[in-house]
């Protein structure tokens, strides 16, 4: 199927109906090529649509001289990483964290770089968590470029996070491979737990009890086949739009549904929107379903607590979208770790609210906001996919007359069918 050119004007929406698949799980998709090529194969990840961050990913484990063949949304891996070299993880700061971990735990020298909005993201937490196992890293200045030589004999260490961040806990966990005995990894709040689940369903004695993940090494994850769910991150865009639109129902099938990843659900409902969930396949290491979005009308404004941050930290601009389309005033706090994404996403929000008539105060942490009068908005994208897809769904639902995106085709980087889907589900 061609692709529909990347739509830089969006207007509002008569109504929206319709089924969609969504692409595979960035998150799941990242862990499953990095775990699969830890278990030297053979492996197989099904992918649908995969974006170009987990595209960086395979192009890095190639790089390392693991061999993975793409036949129609089926990656074929074998052989582990093997080889010393350069790799570039483009615009995603999961791949360059998650192959931190794991080249820290293998004998290679690997100097992990990415694009500018990359080598403006924070390395030095995850270097400092990977230097306590015996690793040596070196970041730029606390940034990318970030060299990492491993070791294939890492010590067992147990860390407390400083931030809720399920990219970093991935990281020690796949250097807890390596480790003899107990790594322990303590976190300040709730993350996704792919990594968990995926190493626990492949062999590995790893653990989550509360906010503390423990992981007994040494150990090598079994080869493995799964096909990855949709994104619920993705859903997000969906879910939002159809609870604002006051003429939609929309369903996404095949989506991943794990607690972790549930919770703008948790917080559309207690806006008052109409959301059902139902599992459909519980066998894989995550529990996959089907979820349904219908208009109810208005949504009641809300607030967002310290603790529900890092389980909504993708969805928190489809939030902000969500809040402003209500009477009263919502807030979002505890969300300073936004403005480390691939852009200031707090800035980015605010600003592109504001040129759309919202009513926005911008605050350290997150925001403040209520329904403005709509009008027509240019937004700065920042070439972020999220910010992108954000005011799409903004001007969709009538919260703009229109918005004139600067990069709507920075939307590949998590879900390159994303204008396609608008079209098919909108007249
Ligand atoms: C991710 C974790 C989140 C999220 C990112 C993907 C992951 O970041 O923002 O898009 O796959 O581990 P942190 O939990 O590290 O903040």
């Amino acid at each position: 199927m061609n692709q529909a050119p990347p739509t830089s004007r969006v207007v509002p929406a008569a109504w929206l109906r319709g089924r969609l698949r969504l692409p595979s799980d960035k998150s799941i998709a990242h862990r499953a090529l990095i775990v699969g090529a830890l278990s030297g194969g053979p492996t197989t990840v099904v992918l649908d649509s995969p974006g170009d961050d987990v595209r960086s990913t395979v192009a890095c484990l190639r790089a390392l001289g693991v061999e993975i063949n793409e036949d129609g949304g089926r990656f074929s891996i074998s052989g582990r990483p093997d080889r010393d070299a350069p790799v570039d993880c483009g615009n995603s700061g999961t791949t360059m964290r998650l192959l931190a971990g794991m080249v820290a735990g293998l004998p290679l020298r690997v100097t992990l770089d990415g694009d500018s909005s990359l080598r403006a993201r924070p390395m030095e937490r995850v270097a400092e968590l990977l230097r306590a196992t015996g690793a040596e890293v070196t970041t730029t200045n606390g940034h990318a470029p970030m060299t990492v030589v491993g070791s294939g004999t890492l010590n067992p260490t147990t860390h407390r996070l400083p931030v809720a961040s399920a990219q970093l806990l991935g990281a020690a966990a796949l250097a807890g491979l390596s480790a003899g005995g107990e790594s322990v990894v303590e976190v300040p709040g709730p993350t996704r737990d792919h990594t968990e689940r995926l190493l626990a369903w492949t062999g590995v004695h790893i653990r989550r009890e509360g906010l503390v993940t423990t992981l007994s090494g040494p150990a090598t994850p079994r080869p493995f086949e799964l096909t990855v769910p949709g994104d619920p991150s993705a859903a997000s865009a969906w879910l939002v739009a159809g609870a604002l639109h006051a003429d939609a129902q929309i369903t996404l099938e095949g989506v991943c549904i794990s607690p972790t990843r549930l919770a703008l659900v948790g917080l559309l409902r207690r806006m008052g929107a109409d959301v059902t969930v139902h599992a459909t396949d519980e066998a894989g290491p995550e529990l996959v379903g089907e979820i349904t979005v219908r208009s109810v009308g208005p949504l009641r404004a809300a607030s967002i607590e310290d603790d529900e941050v890092a389980e909504l930290i993708d969805e928190l601009p489809l939030v902000a979208v969500a809040m402003a389309s209500c009477e009263g005033e919502s807030e979002v706090r505890g969300a300073g770790e936004l403005r480390v994404k691939e852009s200031d996403r707090i800035g980015a929000m605010v600003a592109g609210l504001d040129a759309i008539g919202t009513h926005v105060t911008e605050l350290a942490d997150g925001w403040r906001v209520r329904r403005g009068t709509p009008r027509s908005g240019r937004i700065v994208t920042h070439g972020d996919h999220r910010i992108a897809i954000a005011f799409a769904v903004a001007a969709t639902v009538g919260l703009a007359e229109a918005v004139d995106l600067d990069d709507p085709s920075c939307v590949s980087v998590s879900y390159p069918g994303f204008w396609d889907h608008l079209a098919s589900v909108t007249r």
